[in-house]
C-alpha cells in the first residue's frame, strides 16, 4: 500500500520521480504527488486525487524544475481521497516537504497542540503533522542537528511511519523507517529512496535495505544513524539480481498474464533451493512439536494447500490460520511451536501482527517470502524465497506457484522422500507450458460460458484450496461472485441453489477424490447445472472440458488453468486485471 520515491542526483528529478511513481502504481493508491526544490530553492509541489495519468494531465508534474524531489502514492486511511489529502505535505515556512507510508496513532493530539502554537493544517490526514512537528522543533532548538530533531521527534510520535523528509535549505533528504519498508538505492552520482527496488531498479541494483528506527541522510553521499543510540551505522549493500525486464510488461497486455506465463521459467528457480536452507527447514519441521502456517489471501491458500500435503505425505498435522485470525490461536502457542509464515511481500501486517505475538511467547518463526529484505524475512529465524522475480500485478500468480511447489517439496523432505518429491514437481514444471498453450481457448470458454454473475468451483482433497484460490482471483478481479466447495459439503447446502443454468467448475484430478468428485458432478447434473471440468480425461459428464496433462501431482496443473479464466473474464469485462478497485498489493495494514 502507499508508494514513496525519492531522488537527489544531478539529472531532473520529476521525470525519475514520475516514472518511478507508474512503478509503484501496482501497490494500490488513490491520490499522487511531487515535490522538488526548484532553482529558487523553493519546494514546489504538485498532487491531487485519481490515477497518476489523469492527475499529470491536470498538474503536468513533468514541468517542476530541480534536481532532488520526493513523490508519493496514497492509499488513504485518515482524510478522504481528495486533492488536499494528497502527499506531499509543506511545512508553514514552505522549507520542509514530506511524505509518509503508514498511521500515526497521536495525531490528534499533537495536531492540537501544533494548532495551539500556531501551525495551519490544509489537510484532514494523520500524516501532516509530521511536517509541522519537525517545522516546531527546528524553530525551537534553533540551527540544532535535524538527525538529533527527528530522532527525537520519532519517539514523540506513536504508530507506524516510513517517510521521506525534503529540506529545502540544506538540500537534504532524510529517509525514516518504521514499520513499512524503505530502500535506499546507490547510483552513480545519484541516490534513491523507495517502499519497493523495483522503482529504481533501471537506474542502479545496489541497495541498502534499511531497518527500523534508522533514519539515511541523503545528500551527496549517504549517511545512516540509529535513531534510538543517535550513533551512526554501517549498513551492508546488496545486488539485487532482479532485472528490469522482469519488472515491466516486455509485450504482454498486463502484468497478470505476463506473470501467469513467467510461472513455466520462475517454477524451475523455485524448486532450485539452497540445499543447507532447505534441509535446515526440513529438519526444524520434522522435529517441532507443533507447527502453524500463517498466511493471509491466496497464501492462507497455500497455507491450507501445504496442510493437506502435510498430512497425506508425512503424515504431520500442521494447522493453517489465517493472519487475521491467529490472535483465536494464542492459547496454543509455545516456546514448542514453530510459526511459518507463508508471504509473497513478506509485509503483510496481518501475518506481521501474529509474528510478533507468537515471539513474545518463544515461538519460533520460519518464513517462505519472494521479497528479499522484507520485514517477516528479518523477523524470522529462518527463511526461503520464492526465487519467482518481482510480482507486480496485485493478484498474486507466480508466487503462488512457486509457493505451493516449495511447500509441497518440504512436505515430501519432512517424509523423507526428498528424490520423489522433486521428481513429482519438476514433472508438473515440465508440463506448465501446455496450459499457457491452451490460453487462447481458455479465453474463448471464459467468454462463451464463464461470464455469468455467479460461479461455482468444486474440488476435494489438495484441489479443495485451489478451488478457494480459483474463487478468490474471479472475485478479486472479475468481480463476479464465486463460491468455492469441498464437493461432499454440496448436499449439505450449496445444491439448494443448483437449477438449470447454473455453472460450476469441476475439479478432477485423476487421484483419490476421482470417483467422490464423479457423484459430486452427478448430483450437480441431475439438478440442471452445468459443469465445466477440468481433469486429464475427458469424462462424458464434462458438458465443457479443459485438459491437462496425466502427472502424479495433477491438482498442482489446475492452478494456472483458474488463473487464466480469472484473467480472461477480468479482460472481458472491461476490468484492469493489474489493479483491482480497492485492493493493495502489500496489505501493511490490519
Ligand atoms: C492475492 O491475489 C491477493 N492480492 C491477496 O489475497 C494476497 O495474497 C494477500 O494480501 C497476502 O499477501 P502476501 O502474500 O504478500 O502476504
Ligand atoms: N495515513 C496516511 C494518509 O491517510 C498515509 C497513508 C499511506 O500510507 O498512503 O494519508
Amino acid at each position: 500500500m502507499c508508494g514513496i520515491i525519492g531522488y537527489i542526483g544531478k539529472k531532473r528529478a520529476a521525470p525519475i520521480l514520475f516514472d518511478s511513481l507508474k512503478k509503484l502504481e501496482y501497490r494500490g493508491y488513490d491520490s499522487v504527488g511531487i515535490a522538488s526544490i526548484n532553482g529558487d530553492a523553493e519546494i514546489e509541489i504538485k498532487k491531487g486525487a485519481g490515477r497518476i495519468e489523469a492527475v499529470n494531465e491536470r498538474m503536468n508534474f513533468l514541468s517542476v524544475n530541480g534536481s532532488i524531489g520526493i513523490g508519493h502514492t496514497r492509499w488513504a486511511t485518515h482524510g478522504g481521497v481528495e486533492d488536499k489529502n494528497a502527499h506531499p505535505f509543506l511545512s508553514c515556512n514552505g522549507r520542509f516537504a514530506l511524505v509518509h507510508n503508514g498511521i500515526l496513532e497521536n495525531y490528534l493530539e499533537l495536531k492540537e497542540d501544533l494548532v495551539k502554537k500556531g501551525h495551519t493544517f490544509t489537510s484532514d490526514t494523520d500524516t501532516e503533522i509530521l511536517v509541522h512537528l519537525v517545522e516546531e522543533e527546528v524553530k525551537n532548538n534553533g540551527e540544532k542537528d535535524l538527525v538529533k530533531i527527528i530522532s527525537d521527534l520519532t519517539k514523540i510520535a506513536k504508530g507506524a511511519y516510513t517517510f521521506l523528509l525534503l529540506d529545502a535549505k540544506d538540500h537534504i533528504i532524510y529517509a525514516f523507517r518504521k514499520d513499512s519498508p524503505i530502500i535506499i538505492g546507490i547510483g552513480e552520482d545519484e541516490l534513491f529512496a523507495s517502499s519497493d527496488i523495483t522503482s529504481f531498479l533501471e537506474h542502479t541494483n545496489k541497495v541498502i535495505i534499511l531497518e527500523n528506527n534508522q533514519l539515511a541522510v541523503l545528500k551527496e553521499k549517504y549517511t545512516i544513524y540509529d535513531t534510538q543510540t543517535g550513533k551512526e551505522v554501517k549498513q551492508k549493500i546488496t545486488t539485487i539480481d532482479w532485472t528490469t525486464e522482469q519488472a515491466s510488461k516486455t509485450g504482454f497486455p498486463h502484468f497478470m498474464l505476463k506473470e501467469i506465463f513467467e510461472e513455466v521459467e520462475i517454477s524451475k528457480h523455485s524448486l532450485e533451493q539452497d540445499s543447507l536452507k532447505l534441509n535446515g527447514m526440513i529438519e526444524v519441521l520434522s522435529k517441532a512439536k507443533k507447527v502453524f502456517f500463517l498466511g493471509s489471501g491466496t497464501s492462507f491458500r497455500a497455507c491450507l494447500l501445504a496442510s493437506i500435503y502435510f498430512a497425506k505425505i508425512a503424515k504431520k498435522h500442521f494447522m493453517p490460520i489465517l493472519g487475521s485470525e491467529y490472535k483465536t490461536y494464542q492459547n496454543l502457542v509455545d516456546k514448542d511451536t514453530v510459526i511459518f509464515a507463508i508471504s509473497q511481500s513478506g509485509e503483510t501486517a496481518d501475518v506481521l501482527q501474529g509474528i510478533t505475538l507468537a515471539k513474545a511467547k518463544g515461538a519460533r518463526v520460519v518464513s517462505l517470502i519472494n521479497v528479499i529484505g522484507s520485514t517477516i524475512m528479518r523477523e524470522s529465524d529462518q527463511y526461503l524465497t520464492l526465487n519467482s522475480g518481482p510480482e507486480i500485478a496485485v493478484a498474486s500468480t507466480k508466487a503462488f506457484i512457486s509457493q505451493v511447489l516449495i511447500l509441497t517439496l518440504l512436505a515430501f523432505g519432512v517424509a523423507d522422500r526428498l528424490k520423489e518429491g522433486r521428481e513429482h514437481l519438476y514433472e508438473v514444471v515440465r508440463k506448465l507450458e501446455s496450459i499457457m498453450n491452451q490460453s487462447d481457448s481458455i479465453a474463448m470458454l471464459s467468454k462463451d460460458v464463464l461470464n455469468k454473475n455467479d460461479l461455482y468451483l468444486i474440488g476435494r482433497g489438495v484441489s479443495f484450496p485451489i478451488a478457494m484460490e480459483g474463487e478468490l482471483k474471479i472475485k478479486e478481479i472479475a468481480y463476479i461472485h464465486a463460491d468455492a466447495l469441498a464437493g461432499g459439503e454440496l448436499k449439505h447446502h450449496t445444491l439448494a441453489l443448483i437449477e438449470p443454468g447454473v455453472t460450476c467448475i469441476a475439479l478432477v484430478p485423476n487421484d483419490d477424490t476421482k470417483d467422490d468428485m464423479i457423484n459430486n458432478i452427478m448430483q450437480i447434473k441431475a439438478r440442471g447445472g452445468e459443469i465445466i471440468g477440468i481433469s486429464s480425461e475427458h469424462l462424458e459428464l464434462f458438458d465443457h472440458y479443459i485438459p491437462i496433462p496425466k502427472v502424479h501431482l495433477e491438482p498442482l496443473l489446475m492452478i494456472p488453468v483458474l488463473q487464466l479464466i480469472s484473467y480472461y473474464l477480468s479482460v472481458i469485462r472491461g476490468n484492469d486485471p493489474d489493479f483491482p478497485r480497492n485492493l493493495a498489493k502489500s496489505v501493511t495494514v490490519l
